[in-house]
């Protein structure tokens, strides 16, 4: 089998919230072209560690590694802007779309640090999720639940990212469109993107990914693939419960 190359690797960082420690040597690396989940009960840390890995909140220590010009470099010090330009992507849980602007305006925004090419951009993204062509004009408040997330994620492909990370990207959604989400995260991976998500839906997320980490208190508690995370009776009952 090829070997994949690494595109990010986090290693043993420790992050917060001022004097409020909630990373405590956290790790964890994705390969190129990978779905990685992220699980862990509410409050272990795993938004703060999408934070950290995107620029939002720094590592108190340890080192987080991206792969840029077909080298792991060090973005510790990067701020969320070179981290865009540079191929990282991040979608928030919530308020990840501008309601009152049309889907096509909604992408726009998606490269609005670099307007060329956006055009093939916006065609690339239609091609891929043919429902935001046909509803292009319209407000993002008409879309569905499912169909807001289509749009967010779209727009964070705007800019042809290495690697989309998604906090949450199915909560909220009623259980028939979990479904249409996770198919969603399919199409990118098939376009050649890495995701790293982080999911409350852990069996549905898990079933889809590659590998997967389980959090506790800010801490790498179990790591495996997809698979055999979900045969994992501890993870099983503690996180699997939820349909
Ligand atoms: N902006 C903030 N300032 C101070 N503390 C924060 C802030 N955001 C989160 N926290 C605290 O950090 C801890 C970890 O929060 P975080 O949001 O990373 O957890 P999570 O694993 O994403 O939880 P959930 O599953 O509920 O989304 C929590 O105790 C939370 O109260
Ligand atoms: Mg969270």
């Amino acid at each position: 089998m090829q070997k994949k190359n690494k595109i990010l690797e986090v290693n043993n960082i420790f992050s917060g919230y001022g004097e409020t420690e909630i990373l405590h040597g956290v790790s964890i690396e994705i390969y190129e072209n990978e779905i990685v989940t992220i699980i862990g009960p509410n409050g272990c840390g795993k938004s703060t560690l999408m934070k950290t890995i995107f620029g939002l909140i720094r590592a108190t220590s340890g080192n987080i590694d991206f792969l840029i010009n077909d080298e792991l470099t060090s973005i510790n010090n990067y701020d969320t802007e070179n981290l865009i330009k540079k191929g990282l992507s991040y979608v928030p849980q919530s308020d990840n779309v501008f309601p009152s602007l049309s889907i096509e305006e909604n992408l726009e925004m998606g490269s609005f640090i670099k307007e060329e090419g956006m055009s093939e951009s916006i065609e690339s993204m239609y091609d891929l999720f043919p429902i935001l062509k046909e509803k292009r004009k319209d407000p993002a408040n008409q879309l569905s639940g499912g169909q807001r997330q289509m749009l967010a994620l779209a727009r964070a492909m705007m800019l042809k990212p290495k690697l989309i990370i998604l906090d949450e990207p199915s909560a909220g959604l009623a259980p028939n469109l979990v479904s249409s989400v996770f198919e969603t995260i399919l199409t990118i991976q098939k376009a050649g993107v890495s995701v790293l998500i982080v999911e409350q839906n852990a069996k549905a997320a898990l079933e889809r990914s590659n590998r997967g980490y389980v959090l506790a208190t800010g801490e790498n508690k179990v790591d495996g693939t997809g698979k055999n995370l979900l045969k994992n009776k501890e993870i099983a009952s503690l996180y699997l419960g939820r349909k």
